[in-house]
């Protein structure tokens, strides 16, 4: 009987180390410690044991028993430890797992934002092409040859020219008002939202691709102060507040009289700060009255029309309206910038 024990005592010491789960837990359980298992057949066998080993047998049949109590509750609290943090993945009262959800780009919201502007008041928004030739670019609009914007140093040109063109990556959006005003007769009012680009060194002011807004409007009768009344709607829908403008003389070779709008600066209140270089205002577009010679190139009348058109840069107005200290942050992609509009 002492030897069967002794059997039994390594067994189970062995035995214990493969308990991994609930069922090998419940094996063990019926194998030794139910009232069919092992360890009561040996009780039922004690009657047996003659008296004068009694005693040793008991001793050694209760240590076998505490024994199996023993690993049993051990192995059972170590596997309801494990199912408990097995678990808690479907545990409903955890706070929730974040995701970010994606927002539209500083750039896309200030496009839809302006073009939505001038949507209100009649324009239609309308898409220009990226790639342009030299005619509609500079010719039709009535920049001369000699004109240092036409440079090599300045313009991205195409390698595959065509035969009697030259093929470029458009300067400015204002190309697009060729096309437009080539397929339709006035009235005309339109939005050209687009990539432009130059053949800039880059730095903290300047990229070689960014955006621009161009705006024309032709019809019977159209004058200067439409353009400063549209201009002047805009800078309010656009800053949010009755803001004041300025034009100032400018020189475009497309517009005749041309003029550059200035608005307050609202960061300082028009007292003079490092944003507006201490002038009080901020310059936000070029603009001004079609030039007959581009009517003339697009088969126009400038007698019968006239217009008005304006374009505006749209990182430097962003830059400006939210204090964006470098340009190249609107490219690096990095959400802790992008996350903040
Ligand atoms: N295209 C000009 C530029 O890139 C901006 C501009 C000025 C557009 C006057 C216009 C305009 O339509 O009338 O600097």
């Amino acid at each position: 009987m002492l030897e069967n024990i002794e059997k039994l005592n390594k067994e189970i010491t062995v035995v214990s180390a493969l308990i991994k789960d609930k069922d090998s837990l419940e094996d063990f359980r019926i194998k030794y410690l139910s009232r069919k298992g092992l360890l009561n057949d040996l009780f039922e066998d004690f009657k047996n044991v003659d008296k004068t080993q009694k005693g040793a047998v008991g001793k050694a049949l209760n240590e076998l028993k505490i024994l199996a109590q023993k690993t049993y509750d051990e192995k059972q609290a170590e596997i309801e430890k494990l199912t408990v943090s097995e678990s808690s993945k479907e545990d409903y009262t955890l706070p929730g797992r974040k995701f970010n959800l994606g927002t539209k780009h500083l750039i896309t919201q200030a496009l839809e934002d302006i073009s939505g502007i001038f949507q209100r008041i009649g324009f239609k928004v309308v898409d220009g092409q990226e790639i342009e030739d030299e005619y509609h670019n500079f010719d039709a609009l009535n920049t001369p040859d000699y004109h240092p914007s036409r440079d090599m140093q300045d313009t991205f040109y195409l390698k595959n020219e065509g035969k009697d063109k030259r093929y470029l990556l458009r300067t400015h959006t204002s190309p697009a008002q060729v096309h437009i005003m080539k397929t339709q007769k006035p009235p005309v009012r339109v939005i050209i939202p687009g990539k432009c680009y130059r053949n800039e060194a880059i730095s903290a002011r300047s990229l070689s691709m960014f955006h621009q807004v161009e705006g024309l409007y032709v019809d019977k009768n159209v004058t200067f102060r439409e353009l400063k009344g549209t201009l002047d709607f805009f800078v309010k829908e656009f800053f949010g507040k009755d803001l004041k403008t300025r034009l100032r003389p400018s020189f475009f070779p497309f517009t005749e009289p041309s003029a550059e709008m200035d608005v307050e600066c609202y960061l300082c209140n028009s007292k003079g700060c490092r944003i507006c270089k201490y002038t009080g205002w901020l310059e936000i577009l070029g603009c001004g009255m079609v030039d007959p010679n581009v009517f003339k190139h697009v088969g126009y009348d400038p007698e019968e029309y006239s217009g008005f058109a304006f374009g505006m840069g749209i990182e430097r107005t962003l830059m400006i309206r939210h204090s964006v200290p470098d340009i190249r942050m609107f490219y690096e992609n990095d959400i802790r910038f992008l996350k903040q509009f």
